[in-house]
Formats: structure tokens, C-alpha cells, sequence
């Protein structure tokens, strides 16, 4: 099985595009975990998930309202967890059980949606089954003005169900 993938894209487009892939055939109870530094693309990847699922209404980062629910293929649930944390970017930050009590986690974990999480590190350890998808700047040795549109993806699948998903997008996008 495979747990890890390192891809390259180019522009913004081919992110979403990357994200959509992935989107065509998730289903209901997977788990996308979404990390990156501010800029990074990851309302870009969101978005093409979104549109692999068939959802019809425009997707941007619930930042404020911490979920947002989308009517698609199967419904997607958004969440963006930064506002939960003292410290988002510390390298194991702590979210407060009752934080996720409030925004109703367990519920949307259960439910019958695919859950895209954005700033998810605080929930990795309750998860058995996911995809973390990291995104960020490509690091060139020489400064090149091509580095200013590359990213690298860095996917990681835990669980053997995220592993199956991590295979069919692997051969899907080659
Ligand atoms: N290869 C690429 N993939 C994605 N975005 C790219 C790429 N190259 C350039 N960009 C630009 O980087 C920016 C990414 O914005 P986006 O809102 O998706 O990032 P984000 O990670 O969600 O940021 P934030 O943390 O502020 O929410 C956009 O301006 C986009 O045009
Ligand atoms: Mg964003």
C-alpha cells in the first residue's frame, strides 16, 4: 500500500485541479486533513476537492464560522480549526476537547459527508483513517522566478482506507 506522494504543481489551476482529482472519488466518512503557511493554496486545493464533488456553490476557507456545509455528490463538510488553538502553529497544538464539542466534531466525523479539514494537527490523534495533504512553497537552491507558482504536496495516508483513496488519485492523476 502506499503512504506517502510528493507532487509538483505549477499554478493555481493545476492545484485545483490536483484537488479535484482526489475529489472524483472520495466518499462519505473520508477524512482530508489540509496544511500549509498562509498563501500557501490551500483554498485552492479545497476548492477542487469541492468541485470533484459536485458542489455547485462557491467554496472559501470558513475561517470565521469554523464549518461550512456543502451540498455535493456526498455533502462536504469545511472546517478551519485555526481560531480553536492559542497557537496554531506551534508543532503540536493543543485544541480543548470541549472546542470540539462545541463545533459539533464527532457528529460530522460520523455523518454520512467527506470532512475537509483545514489546520487539523490537534485532531490527528483522534483519527485512525486520513489523508494530510501539506502544502507549500517550493525551496530552490537557486532563486529562479519559476519557484513563485510551484508548490509541493506532500500527502500523507493513514489508515487503510486513506491508503486505497491515496492509490486511486496517485494513478488517477498520472
Ligand atoms: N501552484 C499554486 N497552487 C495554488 N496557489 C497558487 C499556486 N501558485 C500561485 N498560487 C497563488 O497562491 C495563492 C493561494 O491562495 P489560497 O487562498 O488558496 O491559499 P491558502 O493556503 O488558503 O491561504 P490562507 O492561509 O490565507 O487561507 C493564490 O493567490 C494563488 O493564485
Ligand atoms: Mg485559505
Amino acid at each position: 500500500m502506499l503512504r506517502d506522494w510528493l507532487v509538483t504543481t505549477s499554478q493555481p489551476e493545476e492545484t485545483q485541479r490536483l484537488g479535484a482529482c482526489l475529489g472524483n472519488f472520495l466518499q462519505a466518512g473520508d477524512v482530508v486533513l489540509l496544511y500549509g503557511p498562509l498563501g500557501a493554496g490551500k483554498t485552492h486545493f479545497a476548492q477542487g476537492v469541492a468541485r470533484g464533488l459536485r458542489v455547485e456553490s462557491p467554496v472559501t476557507s470558513p475561517t470565521f464560522t469554523l464549518v461550512a456545509e456543502y451540498e455535493g455528490r456526498v455533502p462536504l463538510i469545511h472546517m478551519d480549526l485555526y481560531r480553536l488553538y492559542d497557537d496554531a502553529e506551534a508543532s503540536e497544538p493543543i485544541l480543548t476537547p470541549e472546542s470540539l464539542v462545541q463545533i459539533g466534531f464527532d457528529d460530522y466525523l460520523d455523518g454520512d459527508g467527506v470532512v475537509l479539514i483545514e489546520w487539523g494537527r490537534g485532531v490527528e490523534a483522534d483519527l485512525d483513517n486520513y489523508l494530510s495533504v501539506s502544502i507549500d512553497y517550493a525551496k530552490f537552491d537557486e532563486p529562479s522566478d519559476d519557484g513563485v507558482t510551484t508548490r509541493q504536496i506532500a500527502v500523507e495516508a493513514i489508515g487503510e482506507m486513506a491508503q486505497r483513496r491515496l492509490w486511486e488519485w496517485v494513478v488517477a492523476w498520472a
